[in-house]
């Protein structure tokens, strides 16, 4: 490990997990711990819990824990000696750094570098004789020059080595431009990965280039070639655009699906379009969204495709928090052609129409069916029924019920008790779902992380109920006897009690935020594990819980032993019957 662990205990001791969390998360206290949203899923409700006292931070709902640093890494996308810098300037404190670490974040400065010159490179490219005619197709399709250079818009010549040649001469190795994910290799030479391609560069909210979009100039496939994951690009966590539309001053984003929609919106004025990168939209693109709004305006395309994309992103939106409207753009196939065809103040106009997600629903179960059918009728009705039982408000349920008993020509009390009959079949499920789990309890104590598994619940609950213990009061380790690590059944239970221990014997903090060289997977389930209300932290439950671990640990080295016993004597037989 490299930073020493006196300095990483004075770095957490200076920066106080509620005011590191309280600088991203509004928090109220309540008893010894402070509730917020959580920074990390999103959501209504606040399950994000920070322990002051233990230095912690954890969700219950999404079940993210940790210390000070896991946080920084967490929220900020930083790699744990970033996380480690970032906490150092706010104390003021100066970092040892360790030579491994300082080169990782070398390697990263110089990628970020790397990625920049390269789009300076391409967007060089597109005004150059070479770029000819990518510069026409840009035109062809609207594009003005100010926007091109606002979107750093460029032309990845039609060559083998234009790329590597130019940052050669920059003093890039090729082993960079590799990491970068700029070149392919073949028989040991690498070359351009992008080649006669419209480039996009994909810009992080802090402003590096992370990574490029490349498309054709024609209708040649693939559309798109995209960078892969690198040292500093995760696709799942970013939006394209949101470098620039995270300083909208509309109280709402846009959503779209291509890349070229986002660019046309923002040259018609939408400073607010974002579109996820090529992928369908993921958790932490929608937390990502959540830290900078409060409604979203989900604009996918108008082919089926778009439309059960929409259909799958309403409901991750709105568990986030983030109320959804839903725009369909009329007479073209996406906002970019609508943009070019009608102009901005229709558009305008569409936003303002624009449907709230139920109404988006109900009218896409409409679509489905054909109401002249007493058949598909019925079908319609209840199908709409089950979509107005899952609403919160009644006023909402009213008002809906009202209009589907209208278009299927029922009275509003039939439609009435459809609804209701389908809020019970709905309770219903639930309660049978919920059933289910509680028949497992086994199951429903298993850990979340699925890198850690319990073989002896027995023993684990205790290894828990222990942990969680020494986390709130650690003179109890006095009562540890001769528990060792060893003695747990979970390996990673026996580790961190371990670490504990030995920190104790040296007089130093008790606490999980100082441990190193565990997963984020494990700090987060630790966390849980700290945050558990195990009762009071009485030497005697603490006593109770060694002993259970103690005496289970025995058991299984009986068995084991029982095993041998049973094997050397069917050797024995077998011998004997020889
Ligand atoms: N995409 C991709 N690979 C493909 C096709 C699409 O990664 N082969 C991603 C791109 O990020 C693209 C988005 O999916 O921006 C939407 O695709 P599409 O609508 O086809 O592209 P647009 O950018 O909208 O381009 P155009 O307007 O020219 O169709
Ligand atoms: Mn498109």
């Amino acid at each position: 490990m490299a930073f020493p662990s006196s300095f990483i205990d004075e770095l957490l001791a200076r920066n106080p997990i509620e005011d590191v969390v309280g600088h991203y998360v509004t928090l109220k206290r309540s008893g010894s711990n402070m509730f917020g949203l959580c920074p990390f899923h999103g959501e209504k409700t606040a399950s994000f819990s920070v322990a002051p006292e233990k230095g912690i931070y954890y969700c219950f709902g999404c079940h993210k824990g940790g210390g000070a640093l896991n946080f920084m890494m967490e929220v900020e996308g930083l790699s744990y000696p970033d996380a480690v810098r970032a906490l150092a300037k706010r104390a003021g404190m100066t970092v040892p750094e360790d030579e491994q670490y300082q080169s990782r974040y070398r390697q990263q400065e110089r990628l970020w570098a790397l990625m920049k010159e390269a789009g300076r490179f391409f967007n060089s490219r597109l005004y150059a004789q070479e770029g000819k005619q990518c510069l026409e197709y840009v035109q062809k399709r609207g594009l003005t020059k100010s926007i091109v250079t606002q979107f750093g818009l460029g032309y990845a010549p039609d060559s083998w080595n234009a790329l590597v040649d130019a940052m050669r001469k920059k003093g890039y190795t090729d082993q960079e431009l590799k990491d970068a994910d700029l070149v392919g290799e073949k028989n040991g030479r690498i070359y351009d990965r992008f080649r006669n391609r419209l480039m996009f560069p994909i810009i992080d909210v802090r402003g590096n280039v992370i990574g490029f979009g490349g498309r054709v100039l024609d209708d040649s496939k693939p559309k798109y070639l995209n960078s892969n994951e690198t040292l500093i690009f995760n696709k799942r966590k970013n939006l394209f655009g949101m470098n620039l539309a995270k300083k909208t001053k509309e109280p709402y984003m846009i959503l779209v699906e291509g890349n070229v929609d986002v660019v046309t919106l923002h040259m018609y004025g939408f400073d607010n379009a974002v579109a996820s990168l090529g992928t369908s939209l993921t958790e932490e693109q929608v937390a990502l969204l959540a830290r900078y709004t409060e409604q979203v305006v989900l604009t996918y395309d108008a082919d089926s495709a778009g439309q059960q994309a929409t259909q799958r992103a309403i409901p991750m939106l709105e568990k986030a928090g983030i109320r959804v409207k839903v725009l369909n753009v009329p007479d073209a196939k996406d906002p970019d052609e609508f943009l070019h065809k009608f102009g901005a103040d229709r558009f305008r106009m569409l936003l303002e129409d624009s449907s709230n997600r139920v109404e988006y629903q109900l009218t896409a179960i409409a679509k489905k069916y054909n109401i002249t059918e007493d058949e598909q009728r019925i079908r319609y009705i209840q199908e709409s029924a089950a979509l107005i039982a899952t609403l919160g408000s009644a006023v909402q349920r009213e008002v809906y019920s009202r209009r589907v008993a209208d278009a299927g020509k029922i009275s509003f009390e039939a439609m009435e008790s459809e609804v209701k009959k389908a809020f019970a079949k709905k309770m219903a499920q639930e309660k049978k779902r919920q059933e289910k789990i509680d028949l497992a309890p086994a199951r429903a104590l298993q850990p979340k992380a699925r890198s850690i598994h319990y073989e002896n619940m027995r023993s684990a609950m205790a290894e828990e109920n222990l942990l969680a213990m020494l986390l709130r009061d650690s003179s109890l380790l006095n009562a540890a006897g001769a528990l060792t690590g060893k003695h747990f059944s979970v390996p990673l239970l026996g580790r961190v009690f371990d670490a504990l221990l030995s920190r104790y014997k040296e007089g130093l903090e008790v606490a999980l935020g100082a441990l190193p060289d565990l997963t984020p997977e494990e700090m987060s389930h630790l966390a849980g594990i700290a945050h558990k209300q195990a009762g009071p932290a009485s030497e005697q439950a603490f006593r109770d819980c060694v002993s259970t671990i103690m005496g289970e640990s025995q058991k299984k080295e009986i068995t084991s032993d029982a095993d041998l016993l049973a094997f050397r004597n069917k050797l024995k037989e077998s011998k004997g019957a020889k």
